[in-house]
């Protein structure tokens, strides 16, 4: 347990952006999204990697990896079990040497400055450990100590964060699975850190749980300014609560950027429900910008060569006299295009 501990107490000693850059007082975590800090920091993403790679013997658990983590997002870091997404992980937080490649983290280049790097990130890696006997409280302040004053300070706060403030009294080993998350992710800002890494957290969770974790990232991307890596194989988990995303499969990155667009990338669907199928069917058979045209559910469904040409068929149905009842994009969940990738390289393999 130590290790573990160790492990996850030394990244996140850090000072705040304040009396790091300009030895001025402590600043709140609620200050994080103010115009200087963010011009400050405008032009490094949290996270760059470039043909990033790690071999164990001859098997590569992580291979050419070039990840781009913008600032002031949720990033989703999807992949199946044994994936290689504990390998990157360890590999930004100088936990295990790249065979190759490199890395960066909040600009700066890891491992080189690792430390100067790590005091400016919160991490979890795998689950978090605590002291069972110790409440939550307690737990965190064994943590601020190892971090300094202005830690202490923030615990309250930390607590308050992550919705444990009242069960912060009740030792840790009555704690749910979800509690002990969040109390790892407590833990984590008490350093009140720029990136936060989080290895699985929804692993395990309850849908509460898994709701509680999710409202809890939404808060710190969007109301206090950080970057928030999350690594999972919860894809629906991700679509939910990410931003952009990268899919790895076996070691290799096989997509990556904004939700929207990786879900939109597959798609080009249309389904449409009308009055008289039989006469939408024979108008638009001869479509060249029609294809895959099929009846599903007493609907027509189709694939479109240019997504825009939607409301042109919508109006050709109109003026030939079908009135179109439903008329909709088909949205590809991301588990739907995770599957389809994997399968297509599966295929190619
Ligand atoms: N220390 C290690 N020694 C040998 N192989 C390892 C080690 N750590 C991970 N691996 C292998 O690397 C691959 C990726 O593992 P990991 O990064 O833990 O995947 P994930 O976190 O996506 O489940 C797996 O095949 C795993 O068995
Ligand atoms: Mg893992």
């Amino acid at each position: 347990m130590c290790e573990r501990m160790c492990g996850v107490i030394l990244i996140g000693m850090r000072t705040t952006h304040a009396n790091r850059d300009n030895g001025g007082p402590a600043v709140q975590i609620a200050e994080r999204g103010t115009p200087a800090v963010q011009k400050a920091e405008q032009g490094t993403p949290a996270v760059q990697t470039a043909g990033l790679t790690k071999h164990f013997g001859h098997r590569a658990a992580v291979e050419d990896v070039s990840l781009t983590v913008p600032r002031g997002t949720a990033y989703g870091f999807l992949g199946h079990n044994g994936a290689g997404k504990t390998t990157l992980i360890r590999m930004l937080l100088g936990l295990t040497r790249a065979s190759a490649g490199r890395a960066t983290v909040l600009g700066l280049p890891v491992p080189a400055q690792r430390a100067q790097a790590l005091a400016r990130v919160g991490a979890i890696v795998e689950e978090p450990s605590f002291y069972p006997h110790l409440t939550g409280r307690e737990n965190l302040m064994v943590a601020a100590a190892m971090r300094g004053p202005e830690a202490r300070t923030r615990i309250d706060q930390v607590l308050h964060r992550v919705g444990l403030e009242h069960r912060a009294g009740d030792r840790v080993g009555t704690y749910s699975l979800g509690m002990r998350q969040r109390l790892g992710v407590a833990r984590c800002l008490l350093s009140d850190p720029e990136l936060l890494i989080l290895d699985e957290p929804m692993n395990g969770l309850d849908p509460g749980g898994m709701l509680d974790m999710r409202r809890m990232i939404r808060t710190l991307v969007e109301e206090e300014g950080r970057t928030v890596f999350i690594s999972s194989h919860l894809l629906d988990e991700v679509e939910k609560t990410c931003d952009v995303a990268a899919i790895i499969d076996g070691g290799r990155v096989i997509a990556q950027g904004p939700i929207d667009e990786l879900v939109a990338d597959g798609a080009g669907e249309l389904v449409i429900e009308c009055e008289d199928l039989e006469r939408a069917t024979a108008l638009l058979a001869g479509d060249p910008e029609v294809r895959e045209l099929r009846r599903e559910h007493g609907a027509l469904r189709m694939r479109l060569t240019a997504p825009d040409y939607a409301g042109e068929i919508n109006a050709r149905l109109v003026m030939a006299g079908v009135a179109v009842t439903r008329l909709e994009p088909v949205r590809h969940s991301l588990e739907e295009r995770f599957l389809e990738m994997t399968t297509r390289l599966e295929v190619a393999a």
